[in-house]
């Protein structure tokens, strides 16, 4: 799969978002070795905190389908003017299943950047820093 074929997926995801607070959304694309993709946007809750960033919801629905290894890229993708980076928890959740991972950060308008997760999170704490 392209990374424009990711990232419009990703922006499908938009009009599922849920965000009656913040009026932000965010949508998310993980692509596995085998071709499989599994979709994410965000999820807002009136207990604010209780929130669900759009990349969480995309790992946390691969990994309960038995996915614990073989991510390969992921898309992230708002409506905004500057590029929609993942946030530090999105970033250290990824961490723990793919240390590895190609992030594809876009705009509002389409432009994207792609970028190693190990540069959003140098040092990143994950399973093997508990050995
Ligand atoms: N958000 C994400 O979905 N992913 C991120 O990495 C950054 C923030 C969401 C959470 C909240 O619903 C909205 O964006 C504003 O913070």
């Amino acid at each position: 799969m392209t990374d424009q074929a990711l990232i419009d997926l990703a922006f499908t995801m938009l009009g599922r978002s849920y965000v009656p607070y913040s009026k932000f959304p965010v949508g998310a694309a993980l692509l596995c070795a085998d071709g499989t993709v599994f979709t994410g946007c965000n999820v807002e809750n009136a207990a604010y905190g209780s929130t669900i960033c759009a990349e969480r919801t995309a790992l946390v629905k691969a990994v309960s389908e038995g996915r614990r290894d073989g991510f390969e890229r992921l898309a992230v993708v708002g409506k905004s003017t500057d590029y929609c980076w993942p946030c530090g928890a999105c970033r250290q959740m990824l961490y723990e299943f793919a240390p590895d991972l190609e992030v594809l950060v876009a705009r509002g308008d389409g432009a994207f950047v792609k970028l190693p997760l190990r540069e959003l999170l140098p040092h990143g704490f994950g399973p093997a820093s508990l050995g």
